[in-house]
């Protein structure tokens, strides 16, 4: 399984060190197999050795350059990152990042041999219009996506089950899941409102891989909670 935790624009510096210490200990004291992965803000990263990864929620794809209020490879190179998020629906709705800028993100991440968070969803009026053109949404979400990219993970994210306490039925998760598993050989998660609450249910659902978290991973136990719940599933 591969959890990941993405902090969005929360916690501190020493929040995130207290928190890392919290799960870093759990994932080492247990000899947790699974990848786990943190992505703080950037102002927390951190360049020591883990055995838990920390990637950012996003960066300028340069090397670096005249981009004001960006941070770009040169700056994530300092602190050893080999991963990022890409595509968040956040990014996508919210800063309003088009296909092509993410396309040319990707590409320019993927070259460098980033590990890439790849995040795709649809809005609830989408939903709304059916199976078909959901799907259909999600092949444009994907354009300029090279799904044969070899550290592809790929993570579905509902835009209205972030944040928002609602999920899909697990046979709507595993509808999109399998259409995804089709299209990629990339590991899948499901990120929407995951809690401790439901987080096995969707780890044991077909072509679940594992869960992209929010909120409710801000709790480094709840976290750590659901790092547990996926060992008992193996
Ligand atoms: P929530 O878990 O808060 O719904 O957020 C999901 C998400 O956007 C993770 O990237």
């Amino acid at each position: 399984m591969i959890l990941c935790a993405n902090f969005k624009a929360n916690k501190t510096r020493q929040d995130t060190r207290a928190y890392m210490a919290v799960v870093e200990s759990f994932v080492s004291a247990n000899g947790i197999g699974d990848t786990i992965i943190v992505f703080p803000p950037f102002t927390a990263l951190e360049h020591d050795p883990r055995n838990v990864l920390i990637g950012v929620q996003n960066a300028y794809p340069v090397q670096n350059g005249a981009y004001t209020g960006e941070i770009a490879l040169e700056q994530l190179e300092e602190f050893g990152i080999k991963t990022i998020l890409i595509g968040h629906s956040e990014r996508r709705h919210i800063i309003g990042e088009t296909q092509e800028q993410i396309t040319a993100k990707f590409r320019f991440f993927a070259e460098h041999g980033f590990a890439i968070v790849y995040c795709v969803g649809e809005p609830l009026a989408v939903r709304e219009e059916g199976n078909d053109i959901l799907m259909a949404y999600i092949e444009q979400q994907f354009e300029g996506i090279d799904l044969t990219y070899s550290d592809l993970i790929v993570a579905y994210e509902p835009v209205w089950a972030i944040g928002t306490g609602l999920t899909p039925s697990n046979s709507d998760i595993e509808l999109v899941h399998s259409a995804l598993r089709s299209k990629t050989d990339a590991p899948l998660l499901y990120g929407g409102s995951v809690k401790v609450d439901n987080a096995s249910t969707i780890m044991a659902l077909d072509n679940v891989d594992g869960i992209l978290v929010g909120s409710a991973s801000l709790s480094a136990n709840d976290f750590c909670e659901m790092i547990a719940q996926a060992t008992e599933l193996q």
